[in-house]
């Protein structure tokens, strides 16, 4: 019997992960796509990448929404979610239900903090494992994935409430053989993390995300070298960071492991890294999208003030970019609503 796993949201990340899973023998990859359904049905994915050159992937099955998959009847043995994360948008855990048994492992390649919460509650019984990945791909037309770069991938299994051992052991042990697909697949920087060492790289990452992302915006789209070669924008992105990372380790309960590189050391590497491009959140605002704002900003602030602490850095940014966020949507509605007046 073949490995069954799913993709729900299959964008950059999704269907760039799943093509290389899919290399591994005896695995089924198949895929939940939206806007870019039409086109991947009728000719699968074109993934580009100057690490693995040029090739075509044609998912196993290519569903148009949750509902499909749950028609196939397939029983999964990995659901992994590559939407954005918005939950203030939507639920996506809720659109699931069905998808998940006690068998399947839910895997969350997204970033902020916070996002495995609504996965964990809804399917207590099942596996959720947490995965922060660096990596740049998009997808500029409909099925067309372009990796840019970077593959790195930390997985680790996520404990919401006390675990007993034997699901521990299974957590463990899915994540395992996650990791090991991944390798399989090409991706050798894949590497298995526990609970708590995956919460402090998504802290760390953090650190990066309520820095650069919220900044950019605010100043119109600036890149992120150009933010850090700026001296007053230097001082506050190094005040966001530090504001992480002092904070995490009251949260999480344990110090910052050394590995971790410091304010100082991420903003020298982003001066030299002159690649030009922006933080994602500036692409979404400029696309019109939402903003990951409630996982890259909301979250940390609710689960620092959870234990009495403030972040009035990234609380500034949280409140500044929400409201940008609601008045272009109160006039998007406005605008809507005049033109369908005049029908
Ligand atoms: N791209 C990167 O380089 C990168 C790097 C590190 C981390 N990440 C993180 O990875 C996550 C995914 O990012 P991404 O860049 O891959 O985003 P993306 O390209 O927008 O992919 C998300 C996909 O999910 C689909 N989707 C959303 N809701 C759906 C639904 N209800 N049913 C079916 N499909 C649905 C979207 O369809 P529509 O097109 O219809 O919206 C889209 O194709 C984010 O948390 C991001 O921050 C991305
Ligand atoms: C799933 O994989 C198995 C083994 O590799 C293969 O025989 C089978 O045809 C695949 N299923 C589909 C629907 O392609
Ligand atoms: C370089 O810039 C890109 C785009 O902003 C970013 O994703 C990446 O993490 C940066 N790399 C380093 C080493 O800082
Ligand atoms: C949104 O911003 C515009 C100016 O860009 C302003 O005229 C408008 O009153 C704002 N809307 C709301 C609901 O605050």
């Amino acid at each position: 019997m073949a490995l069954e796993v799913l993709f729900f949201g299959a964008g950059a990340i999704g269907a760039f992960y799943g093509s290389r899973l899919a290399l591994v023998p005896n695995t089924n990859v198949s895929v939940i796509c939206r806007s870019n359904y039409a086109a991947v049905k009728a000719n699968g994915f074109k993934v580009t990448s100057p690490q693995y050159g040029e090739y075509k992937w044609t998912p196993t099955r290519t569903f148009n929404s949750p509902d499909a998959a749950r028609q196939s009847g397939v029983s999964w043995d990995y659901v992994v979610v590559t939407t954005k994360a918005l939950p203030n948008v939507s639920d996506d855990s809720k659109l699931l239900e069905g998808l998940i048994t006690p068998k399947t492992a839910v895997v969350l390649i997204q970033n902020g903090l916070g996002v495995e919460e609504p996965y964990a509650q809804r399917f207590s019984k099942s596996s959720i494992l947490s995965a922060v990945t660096i990596a740049s791909a998009a997808q500029p037309t409909n099925g067309h994935i372009e990796h840019n770069r970077w593959t790195r991938i930390n997985i680790g299994p996520y404990y919401s409430e006390p675990t007993s051992t034997a699901a521990r052991s299974q957590a463990t042990e899915q994540n395992r053989v996650l990791v090991d697909l991944l390798q399989r697949g090409g991706i050798k920087d894949a590497k298995a993390d526990t609970h708590e060492k995956l919460q402090w790289v998504r802290w760390h990452k953090i650190a990066i995300n309520a820095a650069m992302n919220p900044s950019s915006v605010l100043s119109g789209g600036t890149a992120s070298q150009a933010m850090s070669l700026d001296s007053e924008l230097y001082r506050h992105l190094k005040g966001v960071m530090d504001e992480v990372l002092e904070t995490a380790p009251k949260v999480i309960g344990t110090p910052l492991p050394s590995e971790f590189a410091t304010s100082e050391a991420l903003l020298r590497s982003t001066q030299k890294n002159n690649s030009g491009s922006k933080p994602s959140m500036a692409s979404d605002w400029e696309g019109g999208k939402p903003m990951e704002l409630e996982v890259i900003l909301g979250n940390p602030i609710r689960l620092a003030r959870a234990k009495g602490i403030e972040m009035p850095r990234l609380q500034t940014l949280y409140a500044l970019l929400k409201k940008k966020e609601a008045n272009r949507s109160e006039k998007a509605q406005k605008k809507k609503k005049e033109s369908s007046s005049k029908l």
